[in-house]
């Protein structure tokens, strides 16, 4: 026993060591990328979800407007999210036994909603409001992507201060006509930046308080 223990003692003492050592080097440089990376900022990242929800078959499939599910986004700070009656107005009549479905089912039969998981949620002392945004014509797209490709909705930008303050800062060329907001393959034929000029305009978008502190923290 003493001997095994001698003869590889050693060995292993160095292995460990190398391991230790090689370890630490590898978590200070992946711990480096991630400060900087997606990770911490969950951009790009897919947010499981009680009921497999897919923009791509809703949206993009069957072509229902955001405003049909998300119906707050143009009257208040709120999209929020639909109630199950929502989704039950037509699941009621297609995909009736599916076990993917059962969830919605409880909730419709015992009064409790879905509890959805938050995609991008933006901290408490952040003031935001998407009725601003809708009426100056901001595009959904702006901020949430293509939704209408996800099969699982994830994040698409980093929903930090610096990403706000990029647009806030020259918003023109981010701006469309208001009635196409939710359109997610709206494409100008026109020049952006003259375009969001004429629309900043025609909205009354003053851009010259839009990086105020007290705008965004109140
Ligand atoms: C048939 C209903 C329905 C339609 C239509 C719909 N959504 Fe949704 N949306 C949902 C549901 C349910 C969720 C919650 C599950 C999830 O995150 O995928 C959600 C979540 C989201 C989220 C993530 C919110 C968060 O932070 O948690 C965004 C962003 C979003 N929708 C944008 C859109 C946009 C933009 C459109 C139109 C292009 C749209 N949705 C159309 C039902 C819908
Ligand atoms: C306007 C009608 C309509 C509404 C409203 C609707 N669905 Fe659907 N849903 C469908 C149809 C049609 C399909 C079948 C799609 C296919 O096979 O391409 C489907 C399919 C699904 C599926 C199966 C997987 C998939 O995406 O194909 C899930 C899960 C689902 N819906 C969840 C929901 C939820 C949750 C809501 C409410 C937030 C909702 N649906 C609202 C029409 C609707
Ligand atoms: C200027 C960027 C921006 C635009 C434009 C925008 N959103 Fe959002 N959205 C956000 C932010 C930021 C949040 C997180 C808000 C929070 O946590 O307080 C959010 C949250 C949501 C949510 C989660 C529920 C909620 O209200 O918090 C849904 C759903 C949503 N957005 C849908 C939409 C739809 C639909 C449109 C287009 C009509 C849209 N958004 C346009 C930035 C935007
Ligand atoms: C793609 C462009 C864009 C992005 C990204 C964006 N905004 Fe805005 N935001 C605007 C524009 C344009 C206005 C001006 C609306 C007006 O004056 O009518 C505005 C106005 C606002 C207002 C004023 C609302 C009011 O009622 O007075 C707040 C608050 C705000 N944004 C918060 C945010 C926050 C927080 C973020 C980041 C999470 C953000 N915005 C990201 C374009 C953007
Ligand atoms: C357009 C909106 C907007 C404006 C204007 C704005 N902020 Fe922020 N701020 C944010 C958002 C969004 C966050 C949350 C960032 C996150 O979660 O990473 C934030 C976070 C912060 C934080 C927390 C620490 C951090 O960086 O995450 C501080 C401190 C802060 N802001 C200070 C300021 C000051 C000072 C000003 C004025 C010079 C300002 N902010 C203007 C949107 C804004």
């Amino acid at each position: 026993m003493a001997q095994i223990f001698s003869r590889y003692a050693d060995q292993s003492l160095r292995l460990a060591l190398v391991a230790i050592f090689g370890g630490a080097l590898a978590l200070m440089t992946i711990g480096g990328i991630l400060v900087r990376s997606d990770y911490t900022t969950l951009k790009g990242w897919v947010v499981e979800q009680p009921v497999p929800f897919s923009h791509q078959h809703h949206v993009g499939g069957l072509k229902i407007d955001c405003q049909y599910c998300h119906t707050a986004v143009a009257d208040s700070a709120l999209a929020t999210l639909p109630p199950t009656e929502t989704c039950m107005t037509c699941h009621s009549q297609v995909w009736t036994d599916a076990q993917i479905l059962e969830p919605i089912r409880q909730s419709l039969a015992r009064y409790e909603p879905i509890r959805w998981n938050r995609v991008g949620a933006l901290p408490d002392y952040v003031y935001f409001r998407h009725d601003a945004h809708v009426h100056a014509g901001v595009g959904c797209s702006e901020c949430h992507g293509r939704v209408d490709t996800m099969p699982l909705t994830r994040r698409v930008e980093t929903f930090q201060m610096q990403w706000c303050l990029d647009c806030h800062r020259d918003p023109a060329p981010h701006l469309r006509p208001r009635e196409s907001v939710t359109d997610m393959s709206w494409n100008s034929q026109q020049d952006r930046r003259e375009l969001g000029e004429r629309l900043m305009q025609a909205y009354h978008v003053d851009a010259r308080n839009l990086t105020d502190c007290n705008l965004c923290h109140r």
